[in-house]
């Protein structure tokens, strides 16, 4: 990958933005927290490698993101931070989702990426991003990224105001989900077929 200085630069630089600005989770009362059963560590506590995959790499064949929350490097216990790194080859779309606890802070790292958002008046704010610019996504609004160029793939990093900023699929979540069907059809002001057809194509 042509961008690997840069994107350590980045990744440093954005770490402490996000330590600064948007820390929302719960305050600890010690320096770090370690796992229950654990009473000594070292620095490989605080380090996480899963992200060297992408050096030299080429770009998957469909959106793909690479975690590092609280779930992948234990380390994160307690310090509301973490990070996604997000591989958009062309005309690929990372679908409408919420993060339910926490603000997402995007940099586009390679190539170029449609986003947008939606705030709670159902207000949209839409934005094509150059290569080094940055978007913040509020917390726990509805938002996507989408690579609209028919050429170059994209790649980005978020950071997250939490460990653990969770991901909430709309498109699952209302209609690949266990929702009865009544309070769809109610919901959407539509009828049962309309409804089934949305869910038969979530869930081939
Ligand atoms: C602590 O417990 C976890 C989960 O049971 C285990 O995976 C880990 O190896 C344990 N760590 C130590 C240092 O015993
Ligand atoms: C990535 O590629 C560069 C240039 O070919 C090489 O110098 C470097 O060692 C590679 N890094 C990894 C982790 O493979
Ligand atoms: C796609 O990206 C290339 C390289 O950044 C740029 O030259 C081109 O104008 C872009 N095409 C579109 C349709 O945005
Ligand atoms: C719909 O839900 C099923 C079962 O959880 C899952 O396997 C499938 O990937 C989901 N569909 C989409 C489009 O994510």
């Amino acid at each position: 990958m042509a961008a690997n200085t840069a994107f350590l630069y980045i990744l440093l630089v954005s770490f402490t933005v996000v330590q600064v600005a948007v820390a929302s989770d719960p305050d600890i009362l010690t320096d770090y927290v370690l796992p229950p059963n654990t009473t000594a560590t070292d620095a490989n506590y605080f380090t996480f490698t899963g992200v060297r995959s992408i050096v030299n790499s080429t770009y998957p064949t469909k959106f793909t993101v690479i975690k590092a929350s609280l779930n992948e490097f234990p380390g994160l216990l307690g310090q509301s931070v973490s990070y996604a790194i997000l591989e958009f080859p062309v005309g690929s779309l990372n679908p409408l989702h919420i993060h339910p606890r926490a603000t997402e802070l995007l940099f586009v790292i390679t190539g170029s990426l449609q986003v947008g958002f939606v705030d709670t008046t159902n207000t949209l704010f839409s934005q094509t991003l150059e290569t080094g610019d940055m978007f913040v996504f509020p917390k726990g609004l509805v938002h996507w990224q989408y690579n609209s160029n028919s050429t170059e793939p994209a790649l980005a990093v978020s950071a997250f105001g939490s460990a653990s900023a969770g991901t909430q699929s709309i498109a699952n979540s209302v209609f690949n989900s266990t929702i009865y069907e009544g309070i769809l059809v109610e919901s959407f002001k539509t009828s049962a077929d309309v409804v089934e057809k949305i869910e038969s194509g979530l869930k081939s």
